[in-house]
Parts: structure tokens; sequence; C-alpha cells
């Protein structure tokens, strides 16, 4: 997968060189390509914000130095093709990261691992001159109900989250079947060695070996976690006949 990030900061992005995002930038899964507006300046200010037409505080980023970039990208050799089919919107999308966006779900992460090539646009100052989110930006997401200084941390957010689930990104898939959210329900509690420690004992269950009796533990702690924490989660989710009287037993203890 290609991911093009257009940003004012792109050395923030140097985050994303650790871990499980390095690794699959290294091993190729991932391609970052990092764009910075100022280059697509035309002043000798290079100048990239300005004031907001009718008044009011704070600065916005200029149409012009976006969309030459944006420009730029798909004009971009090696993602030709993306540009062709973009034209169709096959295999490439544009985001802008915002508070004004689609709440980011894990949902949207699995369903954006599905394009080919992605161009990520972070806003800084109060944002950017909507006619480019008019006529570029196919879709705008944010990561949560409050003002981030950028969006540099969201576009982050959303390409950490995305590259766990490339296929090959992570060493053990199911662990991030098993992730929280991945089925709409919350994860299961987790231990390590040792068995006891500071008088805390691991539930007796994980230690048996029995592997059905572990997984029914696993499929209720999820549950009832879900039920405490995150009820909302479960309005969304079509729960098996095994879950409901899992739900209900739990309700009535
Ligand atoms: N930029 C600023 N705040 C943001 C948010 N909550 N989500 C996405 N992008 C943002």
């Amino acid at each position: 997968m290609i991911i093009d990030v257009i940003s004012l900061m792109p050395e923030m992005f140097s985050a994303l060189n650790y871990g499980i995002t390095g690794r699959a930038i290294q091993n190729q899964l991932l391609t970052l390509n990092l764009n910075n507006p100022r280059d697509f300046t035309r002043d000798k200010h290079r100048t990239v914000d300005d004031t907001p037409y009718g008044g009011g505080p704070g600065m916005l980023m200029k149409y012009q130095p976006l969309k030459d970039c944006l420009d730029d990208i798909y004009n971009h050799k090696s993602i030709a093709q993306a540009k062709e089919e973009r034209t169709s919107r096959n295999n490439s999308k544009v985001i802008y990261l915002s508070p004004q966006g689609k709440r980011l779900q894990q949902s949207d992460l699995k369903k954006l691992t599905g394009w080919e090539h992605l161009v990520l646009i972070c806003g800084r100052y109060e944002g950017i001159d909507e006619r480019l989110i008019q006529q570029e930006v196919d879709e705008e997401y944010s990561i949560g109900d409050y003002v981030l200084s950028g969006g540099e941390l969201a576009a982050m957010i959303l390409i950490d989250g995305m590259t766990r689930l490339l296929p090959g990104a992570v060493g053990d898939n199911e662990s991030v079947v098993n992730d929280s959210f991945y089925d709409n329900l919350l994860d299961y509690p987790h231990y390590t060695r040792p068995a006891e420690v500071d008088g805390h004992k691991v539930p007796e269950v994980l230690l048996s070996g029995n592997h059905e009796k572990i997984n029914q533990w696993r499929q209720e702690q999820s549950l009832l976690r879900t039920l405490q924490r995150r009820p909302d989660l479960l309005d969304d989710k079509n729960l098996s006949h095994e879950q409901l009287e899992i739900i209900a037993r739990l309700k009535n203890e």
C-alpha cells in the first residue's frame, strides 16, 4: 500500500519508523511518501496560510499550495496507475483529517486497507480552504471529539491502525483478530508469568490447559467488559444466540 501524506511538518512522521509500522515500511508492505505544501508555494515568502474571509480568529491553509501538492502526487510516476484509476475512484482516496470528519472506527481502518493508494491531508491552523475539501477530498475523518493542533497525529493514528491490518504486518495474525473492536467487542484481560505476583493470582482457568474452557472464559470476559465499559458497542453488533445467553446471565449476576 502507498500512502502519501501532505503536511507542513513531515518530520513528525518519523515516529512511524518504529515498531510494526517501521517494519512494514522496511518490508515494503507500506510505502510512505511525505509531501510538504510549502514546496509548492509561488511567492518568495513561501506562504501557505492566510486570514479567513469574513474575519475571525486564526489562519487557514491556502488552496493553491495544497492543490499543486496533490497534483504533483498524482503525476508521480510510481503511482501513475493510481492516478488513472483515481478518475474512476477505484484505487486511490484522498482523506482529510479534521474534527469535522466522521469518527474513525476500526471498521473504517479495515475498509481503508482495501485501497492501493491513500493521500492523507493534514491541516494546521484553523484548517484548510473549504473549496479544496469540496473539490478534492473523498473522505473526512476525525479521531475523536477533541481538537488537536494539527492533523498529523491523527494521520499517524490512522496509518498505525491500518498498517497492523495489512496481511503480514503483524507476526501473529490472531492477535489482530482478537484485538478490541475487531469484532465490535473489547478485548479480554491478558496475563503472563509468574502465575502469582504480590499475592495476585492468574485466573485458574488459564492454567487449566483446557482450550475450550479458556475460549469460553475469554468470550465471556470480552462480553462482560463491553457490557460494563462500552455497552454502546453491543447495539451495532449481531450477537449470536450463545452470546445473548451469556449477556443475560452476566446481567443477572
Ligand atoms: N485535527 C485536529 N483535531 C483533529 C481530530 N480530532 N481528528 C482528526 N484531525 C484533527
